[in-house]
C-alpha cells in the first residue's frame, strides 16, 4: 500500500486490477474488430503481459468485466472506471514504470525481477531527452514493441542479442529521423563489419557484445561504468589491466582519449595483425611517435621481436614435419612447438603493457623453446640420415654377399 501510495506522490500510475485475458471483455469485443483495433488483440496471445494474465486495462484502464455480456463499449472503456484511451507519447514511459519500477507488484510475478529500467532510463541520453519532451529518441516501446511484447530472453524478441542492432539502426541509421542530431548515423554499418558483429551474427557467440552490451539496456553506460569508453576491459580483462600500467594510460587520460579504442576503434574493431605494430607507414604507433622518440625505438623492437619469435617457430615446425613424414618420433618436440605458439600469441597480448621488458621476457621463454625444438628437429635429420647411410652401407654388404654367393654357386655347378 505505502508503494502505492509513494508511488502516486512521485507521479506514477498505480498498477490496475488484474482480471484473466480470456474473460476480458477487452479482449473479447477487440477480436470481433478490425484494422488498428483489431491488430493489438491479435498480437497479445504472444505478449508477455497477457501469458502473466494481465489484460488490456493493465494499461489502458477501463473496466474489462463489462462491455459485451453486459453494458456496451462506453461502459468498458469508461473514463470515470480510468480508462485512458491511447497514452500519448509523452506519457508512455511512466506508464510502463508503473508496474516495472514498483517492487512489491513486480516481486509477486517475478521475486528476481529488476525494476530499475525507468531509473537508468532516465539517466540516458534517451531518457533526458524525453523528459524534455523531444519525440524522437527511444523511449520503451521503441525498443520492446507495444502490444505482443515478449520475453527478452526470446529469440525473435527485438532486443535479443541478435536483433538488437536492427532495433537501434531503425532509428540510427536514418539519417531522416537523426537529421535535427549533429552524430553520425553509421554505427550500424560500422558494426555490422566488425569481428563482434561476426562472432555474434556468424559464429552464433553471444559473448560477443552487440550495442546494448557496450551501451547498456537502459542506461548510459553499462552498470558500474562511468563511460561507455571503459567497457572493453569487461571482456578484455587482460589487456585492460595491462593497459592499465602503461605508460599510455596517463599519456591519453591527459590527452582525453579512449583506452583501447585510439588504437582499435569502437564500432569498426577489426582482427588485428602484427602490421599494426611497429614502425612501418600502416602501423598505428606511427600515427603518435615521431622518428627519434623512445616510443618510436621501442614500437620497432617489439615488432622484431615478435616476428623474430615467428619465424624461429616456423623454421622449428618446417623441421620437424619434415622428420614426421620421414618416419621419425617428433610428438614430443611437436607439442612443445605448441607451448611455443602460446608464447607468441601471449606476446601480443602483452604488447598492451607498451612495456618492452616484460614483452622480451616472454619472446625469450617463446625463443628458448623454438630453439630446443630446432634443435630436436635437426637430431631427428641427422638421425635420419645417420640410418639412411647406415642402410646404404648395409644394403652395399648385402649385394656384395650375394654375388659371392651366386659366384660360388655357378663354380659348385660346374
Ligand atoms: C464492445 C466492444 C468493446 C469493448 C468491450 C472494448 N472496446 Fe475498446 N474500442 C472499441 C471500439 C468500437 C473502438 C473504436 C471507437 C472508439 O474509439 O470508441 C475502441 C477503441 C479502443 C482504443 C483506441 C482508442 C483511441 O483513442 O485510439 C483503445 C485503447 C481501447 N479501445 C481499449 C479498450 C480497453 C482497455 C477495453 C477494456 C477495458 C476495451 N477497449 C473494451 C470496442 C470495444
Ligand atoms: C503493456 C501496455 C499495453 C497493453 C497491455 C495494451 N496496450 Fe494498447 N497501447 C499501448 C500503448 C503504449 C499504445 C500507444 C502506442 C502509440 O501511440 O504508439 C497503445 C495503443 C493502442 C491502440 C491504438 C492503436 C492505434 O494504432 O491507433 C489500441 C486500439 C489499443 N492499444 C488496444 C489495446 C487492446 C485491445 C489491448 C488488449 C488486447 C491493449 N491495447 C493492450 C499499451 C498497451
Ligand atoms: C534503447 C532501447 C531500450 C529502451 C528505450 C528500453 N529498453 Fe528495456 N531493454 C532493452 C534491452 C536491450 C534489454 C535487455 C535484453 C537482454 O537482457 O538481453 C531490456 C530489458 C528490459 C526488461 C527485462 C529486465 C531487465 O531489466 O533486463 C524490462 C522489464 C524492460 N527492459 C523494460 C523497459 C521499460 C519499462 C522501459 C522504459 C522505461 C525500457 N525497457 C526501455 C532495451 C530498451
Ligand atoms: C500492469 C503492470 C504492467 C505494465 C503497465 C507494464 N508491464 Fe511489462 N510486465 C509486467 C509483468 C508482471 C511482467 C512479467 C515480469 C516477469 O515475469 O519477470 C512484465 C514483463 C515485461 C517484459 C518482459 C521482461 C522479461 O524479463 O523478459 C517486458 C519487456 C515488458 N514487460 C515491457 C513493458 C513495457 C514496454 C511496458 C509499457 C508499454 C510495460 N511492460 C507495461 C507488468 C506490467
Ligand atoms: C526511436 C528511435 C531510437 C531508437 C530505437 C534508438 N535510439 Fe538512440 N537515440 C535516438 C535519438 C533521436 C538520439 C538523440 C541523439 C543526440 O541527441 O545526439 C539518441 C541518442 C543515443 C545515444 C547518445 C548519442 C550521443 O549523443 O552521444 C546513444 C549512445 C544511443 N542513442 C544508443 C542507442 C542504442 C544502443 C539503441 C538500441 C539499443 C538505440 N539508441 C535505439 C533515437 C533512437
Ligand atoms: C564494442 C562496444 C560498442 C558497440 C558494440 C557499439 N558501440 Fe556505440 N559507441 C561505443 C563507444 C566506446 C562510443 C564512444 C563513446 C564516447 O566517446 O563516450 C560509441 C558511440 C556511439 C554513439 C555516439 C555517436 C558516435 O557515433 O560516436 C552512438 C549513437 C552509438 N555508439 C550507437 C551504437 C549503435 C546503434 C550500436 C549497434 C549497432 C553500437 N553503438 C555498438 C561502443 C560501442
Ligand atoms: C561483451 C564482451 C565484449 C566487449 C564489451 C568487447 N569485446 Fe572485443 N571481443 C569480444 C569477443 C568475444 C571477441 C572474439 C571474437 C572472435 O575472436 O571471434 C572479441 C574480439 C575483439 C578483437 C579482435 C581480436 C583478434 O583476435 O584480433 C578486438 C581488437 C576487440 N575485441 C577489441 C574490443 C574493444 C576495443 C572493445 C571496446 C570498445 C571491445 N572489444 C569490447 C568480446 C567483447
Ligand atoms: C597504442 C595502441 C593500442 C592500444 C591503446 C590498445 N591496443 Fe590492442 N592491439 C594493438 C596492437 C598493435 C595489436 C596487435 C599486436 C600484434 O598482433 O602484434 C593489438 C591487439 C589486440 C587484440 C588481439 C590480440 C590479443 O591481445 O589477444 C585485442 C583483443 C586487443 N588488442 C584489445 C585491446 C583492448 C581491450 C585495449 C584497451 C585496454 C587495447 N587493445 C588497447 C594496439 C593497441
Ligand atoms: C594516440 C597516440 C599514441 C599512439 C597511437 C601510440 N602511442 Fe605510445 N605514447 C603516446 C604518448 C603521448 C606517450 C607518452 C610519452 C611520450 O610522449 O612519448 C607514449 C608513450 C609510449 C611509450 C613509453 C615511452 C617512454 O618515454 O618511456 C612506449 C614504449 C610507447 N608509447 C609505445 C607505443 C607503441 C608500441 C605503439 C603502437 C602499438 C604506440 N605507443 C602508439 C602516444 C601514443
Amino acid at each position: 500500500m505505502w508503494a502505492i501510495v509513494l508511488f502516486m506522490l512521485v507521479g506514477g500510475v498505480p498498477p490496475r486490477p488484474v482480471i484473466s485475458p480470456a474473460a476480458s471483455s477487452c479482449v473479447r469485443c477487440h477480436l470481433q474488430l478490425e484494422g488498428d483495433l483489431l491488430e493489438p488483440a491479435r498480437l497479445f496471445e504472444h505478449d508477455v503481459h497477457f501469458k502473466r494474465g494481465l489484460s488490456c486495462n493493465a494499461c489502458h484502464g477501463g473496466d474489462p468485466t463489462v462491455g459485451v455480456d453486459t453494458g456496451g463499449p462506453g461502459d468498458a472503456m469508461n473514463r470515470a472506471k480510468g480508462y485512458i484511451g491511447r497514452p500519448p507519447r509523452k506519457k508512455i514511459a511512466a506508464l510502463c514504470a508503473s508496474c516495472h519500477s514498483n517492487l512489491d507488484f513486480m516481486r509477486t510475478y517475478n521475486p528476481q525481477a529488476r525494476v530499475d529500467q525507468y531509473a537508468e532510463y532516465l539517466t540516458s541520453v534517451h531518457g533526458k531527452k524525453y523528459v524534455a519532451g523531444d519525440p524522437n529518441v527511444a523511449t520503451c516501446t521503441d525498443c520492446h514493441g507495444i502490444h505482443g511484447i515478449l520475453e527478452v530472453a526470446a529469440p525473435n524478441s527485438p532486443v535479443y542479442a541478435t536483433n538488437v542492432a536492427t532495433t537501434c539502426a531503425r532509428c540510427h541509421a536514418d539519417p531522416k529521423r537523426m537529421q535535427a542530431y549533429s552524430i553520425p548515423t553509421n554505427q550500424f554499418e560500422l558494426y555490422s563489419g566488425s569481428v563482434h558483429a561476426e562472432a555474434l551474427m556468424k559464429n552464433n557467440d553471444l559473448g560477443a557484445p552487440t550495442c546494448n552490451d557496450c551501451h547498456g539496456n537502459h542506461g548510459a553506460a553499462p552498470p558500474g561504468l562511468e563511460s561507455v569508453a571503459n567497457v572493453c576491459g569487461q571482456c578484455h580483462s587482460v589487456q585492460w589491466d595491462l593497459f592499465d600500467k602503461s605508460p599510455h594510460k596517463k599519456a591519453f587520460a591527459e590527452g582525453n582519449l579512449p583506452a583501447c579504442a585510439t588504437c582499435h576503434e569502437n564500432h569498426d574493431i577489426h582482427r588485428t595483425s602484427d602490421a599494426m605494430l611497429g614502425v612501418d607507414e600502416n602501423a598505428t604507433c606511427v600515427t603518435c611517435h615521431d622518428k627519434g622518440s623512445k616510443g618510436y625505438t621501442v614500437a620497432a623492437e617489439m615488432k622484431s621481436g615478435i616476428l623474430d619469435l615467428q619465424n624461429r617457430l616456423e623454421t622449428a615446425r618446417q623441421l620437424l614435419q619434415r622428420a614426421e613424414r620421414a618416419g621419425m618420433e617428433v610428438s614430443g618436440p611437436l607439442y612443445n612447438l605448441s607451448e611455443g605458439r602460446d608464447r607468441l600469441i601471449q606476446a601480443r597480448v602483452v604488447v598492451h603493457g607498451f612495456d618492452a621488458p616484460a614483452l622480451l621476457k616472454v619472446l625469450e621463454e617463446g625463443n628458448k623453446i623454438a630453439a630446443s625444438c630446432k634443435e630436436s628437429g635437426d637430431k631427428a635429420l641427422d638421425e635420419l640420415s645417420y640410418r639412411r647411410k647406415g642402410l646404404a652401407v648395409s644394403v652395399a654388404i648385402l649385394l656384395v654377399m650375394i654375388c659371392l654367393l651366386l659366384i660360388k654357386i655357378r663354380r659348385l655347378g660346374k
